[in-house]
This record gives C-alpha cells, structure tokens and sequence, in this order.
C-alpha cells in the first residue's frame, strides 16, 4: 500500500469533518483551549522548561518599551492573520504570545524526541541542526545574506545565524541575517533575546509583500510557519521568496510532515486541540508545497523527513 500523504484527520475526510464540527461548538472550544494551556505549561514545566519563570523575566525586561521602535504602522494585517490563535484570543498579536513562544518553542522540539529524556537545548539543537545539514547540500559556497520569514521570537534566526557564521569563519566571511515577522510583539521579544545583537535588523513586515530589493539573500528560510498560513498566503510568500533571492540562492522550508506515522497517528485529544487552536490546519495539511513552489518559478530539490515529526523542503532560484 503506498504511504498516506496525509492524516485523516485533516482536509475532506469524514474523521475531518466530524472534528470540525465539534470545535465549531464556541462554549466548547473555550472549555478545550483553556485545558490544552494548562496541560502544555505543566508538561513543559515538568520535562524542565521553566514557562512561568520565562514569562515573568520577559514581562519585566525592556520588551515593551521596544514596540513602538519596532512597530511598522504602515503593516496592513491580513484577515487570516486576526484569528484566535494557539488559544490566545488576539493570535500572534499579543504580548502573552510573545512571552510565551520561547517556552512553546522549547516544549515543541522535546516532543519530537520524547522518549530520549533530552534537556530543551539539546532537543532544539538536533532538531535545528538536522534540517541544516539537509540545507548544507544545497547552500551557495559563501553565504554573505540569510532572512528568516516568521522569524517569532528568534530561535529558527539565531540558530541559523551561528551555523553560517560558524561555517565561514575561515574564509572570513560576515554572514548578516534578517528576521521577519508580522507580529510586533514577537519582534521585541526577539530583539531582547538577541543580547549580543547578532542579528543585522528585526524587521516587522508581511512576508508576502517585504520591502527588500530583488536578488537581496542567498538563503532564506521559513521554519514552523507555512502550518499558520492559508495555501493562497504561501504561494505568495514563495513568490516573493523568489523575488528576493539571488540566483542560485536557496529557500528552506522546516515545517510538520503531513506524511509523518507520527503526525498521521496523533491521538484524537491531540488532533482535536491542534486543529481548534491552528485554524488553518486543514489548508496546510492539503497544501501541495512542491507543486506551489514550481508553479511560481522555483527549482524543486528535495523533501526530506529530517526528524520523525518534521520534513525540510529544499528550493533552488536558477
Ligand atoms: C510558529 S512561529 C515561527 C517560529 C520560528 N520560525 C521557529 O522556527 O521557532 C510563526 C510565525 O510566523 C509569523 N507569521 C505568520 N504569518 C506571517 C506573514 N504573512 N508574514 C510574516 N510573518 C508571519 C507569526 O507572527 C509567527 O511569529
């Protein structure tokens, strides 16, 4: 039998659809959001992530008298960006998320390995350094310009910074990188967490649009953020991808694997919360990335399962 593409519990499947309509139910999704928080803060805090302890340090650290400095008024948010997200009612666009995305971060990449007892930073090294050596295959020689899309609160742009930097110190080669990110919030956590100002600007914009010149980065990657977006968004995104990459520049893409036993065996608790709190789940999960990527111009590489929950997609500008 060939291998599922993607689980049953996403798209037009029966299981699908009865999901869907149990978390239409408002009073219901409530209930379910507020359960799904506490039981991700007290098994984070029980495999030693310390959320609350995180939370309260960024509530009192200069993150929110950064917004103003970071915030571009002129960003018009798109209508599938204002929707409950990851159970907080404003989405991305609160200081709550933001201070929280750490943490959230942290108890993702343990899960992939759940079993093995990792502390949060090993986790969060193996699963970033899995899908750079599956970009190392396909990267330019010298790497001078990187922009992360959907950059959070700067884990993926970090980690990606001092791989590059690392990776060319014997050429001498200054690597300059670029977070972006819709959500103001996200970018002030970032700019506090980058304390030794690695990163050459946090820039708040939409990535379907940015304001960066054509042939402007020689990778770009975008980790953990097609699952939040509507098909039609990524396609655009790609465009733009496209647009301000150099030839022969390359576009990653880190994200859950639709084809993953993992993903595909969730238990019903897990799917149900995952959809009622990631709204366009059913788009991501049907979503043909390969073919939207050749459709707006790219060279398709590769899809490779680089962890047993998460696949890396490779693209190529020729
Ligand atoms: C789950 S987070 C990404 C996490 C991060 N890249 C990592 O790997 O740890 C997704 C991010 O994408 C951002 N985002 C969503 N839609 C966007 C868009 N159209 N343009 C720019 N950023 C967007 C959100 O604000 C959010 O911070």
């Amino acid at each position: 039998m060939a291998d599922k593409l993607k689980p049953d519990w996403a798209g037009e499947d029966f299981l699908s659809r009865c999901v869907n309509r149990l978390i239409e139910s408002k009073p219901l999704y409530r209930l379910m959001k507020n359960q799904a928080r506490q039981v991700l803060i007290n098994t984070a805090t029980k495999k030693g992530i310390p959320w609350r302890e995180d939370c309260q340090k960024l509530e009192q650290s200069p993150a929110k008298s950064l917004f103003e400095q970071i915030n571009n008024p002129k960003v018009t948010y798109p209508d599938y960006y204002l929707v409950p997200f990851h159970a907080y009612d404003e989405g991305n666009l609160c200081w709550q998320a933001a201070f929280e995305a750490d943490s959230a971060t942290h108890s993702m990449a343990l899960r992939v390995w759940k079993n093995e007892n990792l502390t949060p930073e090993v986790a969060q090294n193996r699963l970033r350094g899995n899908f750079q050596q599956v970009i190392e295959n396909y990267s330019p020689k010298v790497v001078r310009d990187i922009l992360d899309i959907g950059c959070s609160v700067g884990i993926s742009t970090l980690n990606l910074h001092r791989y590059y930097s690392q990776r060319q110190t014997q050429g001498n080669v200054p690597v300059k990188t670029v977070g972006l990110d819709l959500s103001p919030y996200m970018l002030a956590v970032a700019k506090v967490k980058d304390e030794r100002q690695e990163i050459a600007q946090w820039v708040h914009g939409l990535a379907e649009k940015t304001d960066f010149p054509a042939n402007s980065f020689d990778v770009i990657t975008i980790q953990f953020t097609l699952h939040e977006l509507p098909g039609k968004a990524s396609t655009e995104i790609f465009a733009e991808a496209l647009r301000i990459l150099r030839p022969g520049g390359v576009l990653a893409i880190l994200d859950n694997n639709p084809a993953s036993p993992v993903i595909q065996n969730l238990p019903p608790a897990l799917f149900v919360l995952m959809k009622s709190t990631e709204p366009w789940s059913d788009d991501y999960y049907t979503f043909d990335v390969e073919s939207a990527l050749r459709q707006v111009g790219f060279e398709y590489k590769t899809t490779v399962p680089s962890d047993p929950r998460h696949r890396t997609i490779i693209a190529i500008k020729s």
